[in-house]
């Protein structure tokens, strides 16, 4: 079957259901949807999109909106204030209604385990815009915004600073050990990745020949083509606050860091929302290596070609 075949209908939820190929395919469409991007087009035209929202977003929902919009579909944005969700209702009859009314579901919200129950009992492709355990379309944006620095050329080495078991850090894991880009995770041993994921994730880098290494020392951004943080206390966790701030501390991206890296030309990227001061100093993400205005940008290119690949047009 055609990868344009295997991709129809289908969810994304994490990426790990998704071969390299098919990867490919939705980054290489990525590109010419950006490419095109003032081109009129109507391909959602006559489709529906339910956005149901229980975390806050401006990024995610700003991207499926004017994605889906502005190509002649009707996006829908449900937050917790407006549908039931899982509070009278529950989640397999929500999926099941949504799915008779909307073309495709976004979710973005706290348990991953809401986001797959949609897209088993909706009938209908369902996208993850983030959860408390993945978030993969950051990730694809991540990608988008490396290759569109570095081009082709191989063996580029992604670094993620922080908290290593955030939905952010899991997501770069997962893509990056499928399509064969080298990882490292550096955090606090608290915060290392699940066991289970790294496992996973290593299997896929057997195939792809990625370089996966996870370590609490920051030496090890040495060589670094992209140094990647995200904030220290990811939506839902407030609590933790103290606890996470008095772990990360060492591990925030200033100048010296990026300086340590070795190289000139490494590229900065946040997925953002950014807290300046915390993660990372505003010299660096306002300064010259930054990337993170172009990966914001690129979340809206990468979503509507998930979308292009995903929903039959
Ligand atoms: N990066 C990201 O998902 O941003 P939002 O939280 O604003 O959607
Ligand atoms: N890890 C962050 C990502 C925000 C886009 C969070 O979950 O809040």
């Amino acid at each position: 079957m055609s990868i344009q075949k295997t991709l129809q209908g289908r969810s994304l939820l994490t990426w790990l259901d998704y071969t390299p190929d098919e990867i490919r395919y939705v980054l290489d469409l990525s590109r010419q949807v950006k490419r095109e991007k003032n081109a009129v087009h109507e391909r959602f035209k006559g489709k529906t999109l339910a956005l149901l929202f229980e975390k806050r977003s401006t990024r995610t929902r700003c991207a499926f909106e004017t994605a889906f919009g502005e190509e002649g579909g009707h996006p829908v944005f449900l937050s917790t204030a407006d549908i039931q969700l899982g509070a009278k209702e529950s989640i397999e009859d929500t999926a099941r209604v949504l799915g008779r009314m909307f073309s495709a579901i976004q979710f973005r919200g706290f348990k991953q385990s809401t986001v797959e129950t949609l897209a088993a009992y909706s009938g209908v492709p369902v996208y993850n815009g983030l959860t408390d355990a993945f978030h993969p379309t950051q990730a694809l944006a991540d990608i988008f915004t490396i290759e569109e620095t570095f081009g082709g050329r191989g063996g580029i080495t992604l670094c993620f600073v922080g908290d290593g078991r955030n939905n952010v850090a899991r997501s770069l894991l997962v893509i990056s050990a499928k399509l064969g880009v080298n990882v490292s995770i550096i955090s606090p041993k608290a915060l290392f990745p699940d066991p289970a994921l790294l496992a996973q994730c290593e299997a896929a880098a057997r195939h792809s020949g990625a370089k996966i290494t996870v370590s609490d020392d920051l030496d090890g951004v040495a060589g670094a083509d992209a140094l990647y943080t995200d904030v220290w206390v990811s939506m839902g966790e407030e609590a933790q606050r103290a606890e996470r701030l008095a772990l990360l501390r060492p591990y925030q991206v200033n100048r010296t860091l990026m300086d340590k890296t070795g190289k000139k030309d490494t590229i900065f990227l946040h997925c953002l929302p950014a807290v300046k001061g915390e993660e990372v100093t505003a010299d660096v993400i306002d300064g010259q290596q930054s990337r993170a205005w172009d990966q914001a940008e690129n979340r809206k290119h990468t979503i509507k070609a998930i979308m292009l690949a995903t929903l039959a047009v």
